[in-house]
């Protein structure tokens, strides 16, 4: 199939790039490069091994633009990861998140929709569950009070696009509500590269082991779990990857709606995290406890089963795996893609 893949050069595009290519799919990017660079095409071109990966840059909020790319292509899918992610930064500047993804993913539509491309792949969260009401998650949960603007866009989209789909049953629509995704392509050559001060726990602790950070501040030690700390579902990026050539076929057979968890099911601690990397990588991560963040639930895993049943989609890869190619890629790029 030929795929409109929309931040893709982003951190899970450009992983999902190599999986769509092994699997002898075609892409092409549209990406405005807000957080991410054209060095990380470059390197999945050299993984995949092709000259170049299609790519505009342009945003998808520009219609103009976005008309040319369907123009000059026919895609048989949209996979939908063009959009602003970071929790802390949406409660602060509301307009600008509800502005990026909710009308991106309106003019993307529309685009699609003029163009005769009724197929998307769009990347939820973990977060539309809130503080979920059912441990371990399933897709019956219901969706939760989201505590920023980020976790709204996600949970508004999905109902936007389970209203397109119920209004043009030609549509099919597979949302992918993904748990906590860390790791990297077992390369070193591409991997998440965050702007300035990391948020999320993965990219804090590589900073840490690599002398950029002098300490890992853990958010809390006094929540209602095994150590205290709070615990997550982190997902290998490669397994989250191919999580997305599944649910191509899924469309290719027509599926109409669909909503999967992606997640390991397992859950682990942010201490858990921090042992695991210090064992496997045979590095020091010095830390200290800190007051909970605001916003933040103490568990959250899923049960990832109607992926498997549905889909054919399991996580292969354990968190060992995942402390070991994260720390492969910071200390392979220090400065990410500026390297
Ligand atoms: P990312 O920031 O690395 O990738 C997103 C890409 O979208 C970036 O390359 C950015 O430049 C691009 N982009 C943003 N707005 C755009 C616009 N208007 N037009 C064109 N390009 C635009 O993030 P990621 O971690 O790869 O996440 C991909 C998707 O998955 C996002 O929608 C995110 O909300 C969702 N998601 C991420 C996580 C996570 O923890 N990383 C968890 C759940 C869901
Ligand atoms: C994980 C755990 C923190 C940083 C976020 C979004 C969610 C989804 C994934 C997009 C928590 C603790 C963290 C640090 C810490 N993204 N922590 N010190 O909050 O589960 O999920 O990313 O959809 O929507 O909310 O991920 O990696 O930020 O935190 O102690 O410096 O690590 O308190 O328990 P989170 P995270």
């Amino acid at each position: 199939m030929k795929i409109l893949v929309t931040g893709g050069a982003g951190y899970i595009g450009s992983h999902t790039l190599i999986e769509l290519y092994a699997a002898g799919h075609t892409a092409v990017v549209v990406d405005n490069l807000y957080n991410s660079s054209k060095e990380s095409l470059r390197r999945v071109a050299h993984i995949v091994g092709v000259d170049e990966i299609p790519f505009y840059e342009a945003d998808i909020r520009d219609k103009n633009k976005l008309e040319s790319v369907f123009s000059d292509h026919q895609f048989d899918c949209c996979i939908h990861f063009a959009g602003l992610k970071a929790v802390g930064e949406s409660v602060a500047k509301p307009l600008e998140y509800y502005e990026n993804n909710m009308n991106g993913t309106f003019v993307l539509l529309d685009a699609m929709r003029r163009h005769g491309c009724k197929n998307i792949i769009f990347s939820s969260s973990a977060t539309v569950y809130g503080d979920p009401a059912e441990i371990p998650i399933t897709e019956e949960c219901p969706k939760g009070h989201c505590t920023n603007p980020y976790g709204q866009t996600k949970s508004m989209l999905e109902e936007v696009l389970k209203d397109v789909q119920t209004a043009d049953t030609e549509w099919n629509v597979v949302l992918l509500r993904y748990f906590n995704p860390i790791g990297a392509h077992s390369s070193g050559t591409i991997g998440e590269n965050p702007n300035g001060i990391p948020n999320n726990l993965m990219p804090y602790i590589t900073q840490v082991a690599i002398g950029k950070r002098k300490e890992l501040g853990i958010f809390g030690n006094d929540y209602d779990t095994p150590d205290g700390t709070g615990v997550r579902d982190y997902i290998h990026v490669v397994d989250l990857a191919k999580a997305h050539v599944c649910a191509l076929k899924a469309i290719s057979r027509k599926c109409g709606l669909g909503i999967y968890n992606i997640g390991t099911g397992h859950g682990y601690s942010v201490l858990d995290v921090v042992n695991a990397f210090i064992k496997v990588n045979g590095v020091n991560v010095p830390y200290k406890i800190q007051p909970r963040r605001p916003g933040d639930i103490a568990t959250c895993y899923c049960n990832p089963a109607k992926a498997q049943a549905e889909l054919g989609w399991k996580a292969q890869y354990g968190i060992e795996d995942m402390c070991r190619d994260s720390w492969n890629w910071q200390k392979n790029n220090p400065n990410g893609y500026q390297d």
